[in-house]
């Protein structure tokens, strides 16, 4: 199955990584696998994660003969397994060390574009939203089982909206009345029809990212694995983050600005990687992307 996916920071991603021949790097958020093909062409090695089904079969059939050959180990497991995982890879692969480890936040374009799976507004689907099918509570459940506050907090929380009371009043009073919110398409409406302010971007923009971090728990996953992947990783090699909103990066920041501190890495570069106006006009979605790089010492 081909991938719709544009990588985001590719070239930048993968010269900040120093790929050498043999050795062994993790790509934890495999998605459409564009930094992992760039490693393996580079002569590196790879153990790739990631919990959505669909990537992980779609990785299979595309990249038979690297799997086959020993070169990529794909892993269809949460990263916040990171550590644990790798270490009983590294047994059964005889892998001595891990040269390099990145993190490409947040979701595909594969995921948006499914429309069954309810990430965005496009098309008609329920609103499910859960990157590993396996985890129990979809996006739809939220918003029949949580109170007025609690969705207002996760509006304003995690995707900033500035009408996010007005929002989960409406949500609330709907299912007063027995209407609730089962599609995208329900939900994308509804906010429409409740927002006053206008821009550039879908109004339901940022209700959609605040609930599809909450569903998959992604801030609380990335601060339970960047320590792993940091005791993961060989003295002289990099872990690198790509972030797409202010959650994520300043989980990042501050984790690095920490190590920094204390003498257990250096920062790469002082202010983060981001894409080239070019790169922009190309693939819109990458705009906010901001990569960070750190090298254990
Ligand atoms: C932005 S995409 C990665 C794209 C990839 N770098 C490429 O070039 O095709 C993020 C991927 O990470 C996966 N992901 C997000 N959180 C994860 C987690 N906690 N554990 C494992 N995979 C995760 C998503 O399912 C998605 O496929």
């Amino acid at each position: 199955m081909k991938t719709s996916h544009i990588t985001v920071l590719l070239n930048e991603a993968i010269e900040y990584l120093k790929v050498e021949k043999n050795c062994w790097y993790v790509d934890t958020t495999f998605g459409g696998g564009g930094h992992t093909e760039q490693i393996l062409k580079r002569g590196g090695k790879v153990i790739a994660f990631d919990f959505d089904q669909n990537a992980i079969k779609a990785g299979e059939e595309r990249f038979k003969n690297e799997i086959e050959s020993n070169q990529l180990v794909l892993v269809n497991k949460n990263f916040t397994e990171l550590e644990e995982t790798l270490n009983s890879l590294k047994k059964e692969h005889s892998i001595d060390e891990i040269s390099g480890i990145l993190f490409d936040f947040g979701t595909s374009t594969d995921q948006l574009m499914n429309t069954d799976r309810g990430f965005s507004f496009l098309g008609e689907g329920e609103l499910d939203m859960r990157m590993d099918q396996t985890l129990g509570v979809k996006a739809k459940d939220l918003l029949t089982l949580l109170s007025e506050k609690q969705l207002m907090e996760i509006f304003f929380q995690h995707g900033g909206e500035s009408e996010a009371k007005k929002i989960a009043k409406a949500i609330v009073s709907n299912r007063k009345n027995g209407v609730y919110i089962k599609t995208n398409k329900d939900l994308a409406q509804l906010v429409e029809s409740v927002k006053k302010s206008r821009n550039k971007t879908h109004p339901a923009t940022k209700v959609f990212q605040a609930l599809r971090i909450v569903v998959n728990d992604e801030l609380n996953n990335i601060e339970t694995s960047l320590p792993q992947a940091f005791n993961s990783l060989k003295k002289g090699g990099r872990l690198i983050t790509i972030s797409f909103h202010e959650g994520e990066d300043r989980i990042a920041k501050t984790t690095f600005k920490t190590w920094q501190e204390e003498n257990l890495a250096t920062l790469i570069t002082k202010k983060p990687v981001v894409p080239t106006d070019e790169a922009i006009k190309e693939n819109p979605r990458c705009r906010s992307a901001k990569m960070r790089i750190i090298e254990k010492t």
